[in-house]
This record gives structure tokens, sequence and C-alpha cells, in this order.
């Protein structure tokens, strides 16, 4: 295990009014500034408030189409705020420089591409990139579940599961100060499952830093996090601790979310 970096304390992530829009019948985001284009926008998150603390572990539910990767994508970057603001670090994600801000908040994608070469160089990457000591690749791969041989084959013969636990060895590797999980476990059997839980959340306990999960496993989103947000038709609909979210959800819309996403076969990934 390497020592923590400088500035691996958690990330702090606040979201003030914050929205996500595109124009209607477009698909590119980047011409939404602020709404400032006239024009009839079509809203993918509304009005999100909240703050996730340096250290916390957030779950992030919803159905399918909610505004979930949406609003991860607006923690780095990914996707300007139409609307409002998100502080990383109470400083405006637009006031970052991307690339230091994707080093910090650093995104693990469902389907991850692999950059070429070998895992190793996948790995290294970011590291070389931002000029960081080089990180240990085969302890990575074993942390996350893998073989340390694996370093040296290409990447681009990696099965789905594979891809997904080196994309998150090599988000560790940039050692960010908050990860955006977007349902980054959906490939893997049942054991590959508790491995990753176990060193992302290995990683939140030696390094303080932060996670926002999203995942279609409400199971797994009451063993990992703290705080659950329910998005529901771009909205956040429910925000609070986990177990209160799930004993006593606020609305009747929440109340029939969980309901249903936890009945068998209805959660897209509920084993
Ligand atoms: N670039 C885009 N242009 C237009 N619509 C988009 C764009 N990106 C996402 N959307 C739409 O925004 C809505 C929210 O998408 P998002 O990917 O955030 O949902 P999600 O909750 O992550 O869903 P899933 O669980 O299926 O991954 C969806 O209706 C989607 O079709
Ligand atoms: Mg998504």
């Amino acid at each position: 295990m390497q020592p923590p970096s400088p500035d691996s304390r958690g990330a702090a992530i606040r979201f003030d009014h914050a929205g996500a829009a595109v124009l209607a019948g477009e698909g590119n985001h980047d011409k939404v500034r602020n709404g400032e284009e006239g024009g009839s926008l079509r809203w993918l998150l509304r009005d999100v408030n909240g703050r996730v603390e340096p250290g916390q572990c957030v779950a992030i539910i919803g159905p399918s189409g909610s505004g979930k990767s949406t609003l991860l994508s607006l923690c780095n970057l990914l996707r300007t705020p139409s609307a409002g603001h998100v502080f990383v670090d109470e400083v405006e994600v637009r006031a970052w420089r991307p690339s230091e801000l994707r080093r910090r908040v650093a995104m693990v994608f469902q389907q991850p591409v692999m950059l070429p070469g070998t895992v190793r160089d996948n790995i290294e990457a970011a590291p070389r990139l931002h000029g960081l000591p080089l990180p240990d690749a085969r302890e990575l791969l074993e942390r996350v579940g893998l073989f340390a041989s694996m370093a040296e084959q290409p990447a681009d013969g990696l099965s789905g599961g594979q891809r997904q636990r080196v994309a998150l060895a090599r988000a560790l590797a940039q050692r960010p100060a908050a990860l955006l999980l977007d349902e980054v476990t959906s490939a893997l059997d049942a054991d590959g499952v508790r491995t990753v839980e176990a060193a992302i959340l290995a990683w939140r306990r030696e390094t303080g830093g932060t996670v926002m999960w999203v995942t279609h496993d409400l199971v797994q989103a009451r063993r990992v996090s703290h705080v659950t947000w329910v998005v529901l038709e771009g909205r956040i609909a429910a925000q609070g601790e986990t177990e209160k979210v799930f004993a006593s959800p606020p609305s009747e819309a929440v109340r029939a979310f969980l309901a249903g996403a936890q009945r068998p076969g209805q959660g897209e990934d509920t084993p």
C-alpha cells in the first residue's frame, strides 16, 4: 500500500441549484450554457442541491434514465452545468483546470474504454501525465481481485468484468480525492462484486476519499453507503442516511421505486 499523497484528503462536493439540459431534439449538451440559448430546453436534471462530505460514501439510485450518470458527470466537467453551480472543495467546477479536476475527481464507467497498450500502460497513464510517482500496478491489480501478472497483458483483450476492475485500479492509481463510480460492478460475479466493494471501501478508509456510487443494486447501496440520494425523473426525490431513506421513504414515488426495484427481477443488477 502506498502512503497517502499529500492531497489525499477526501473532496467535498456541493450542488447549488445545479441542472443539466440539452436543446430539445439535440444531443449536444455543450450548446446549452445557463439556458442562454433560447429555444426549448429538455432538462435531464433539475435543481440539485446537496453536499457530499469528505470521506462520505453516497449511493445514487433511481430508475434507468432518471439522471444518475448525468449527476456524476457534473462533478468533473464531463458535462458543464446548464444551471446553478457545482463546487469541488468550494471551488466551482468551471474554475478548475479540467485535467486537474478529473485527476482529483476520478470517474469509473460501467463500460470503460481501455487505452492502447498493456494493462500496466493503462494504470500508469494518468500518473505519468500528472507527474505523480508511478504506482505499483501489480499491487493495484491484486487489490481489485485480478492477477498481478495481468499487468503485462494487452488491455484490449480483456473481458467486460476485467475491464471494470482495471478501470478501478487505473482510477486509484491517479490518487483521487473522490471516486465517481457508475455501475462499476455490473459485469462481475458475486465474488468479484465483494472484492471490488472491499477494495473501494478500503481505499476510502485509508485515504479519507469521497465516493459517489451509482448502482442499480439496492442491496449493494445499503451495504456500502452512509447516505443515499434517490433520483427520479431528473430530480433528487430523497436524500438522507441510507437506512432512514429505505425505512421511511419521504414520498409515495420513492416508496414505489424502492419497492419495485427490490422485487426479484425488477432491479437491473439485483442478484
Ligand atoms: N447527451 C445527451 N443528449 C440528450 N439526452 C441525453 C444525453 N445524455 C443523457 N440524456 C438523457 O438524459 C436522461 C438521463 O440520462 P442518464 O444517463 O443520466 O440516466 P441514468 O439514470 O444514468 O440511467 P441508466 O440507469 O440507464 O444508466 C435520459 O433520458 C437520457 O436519454
Ligand atoms: Mg447511467
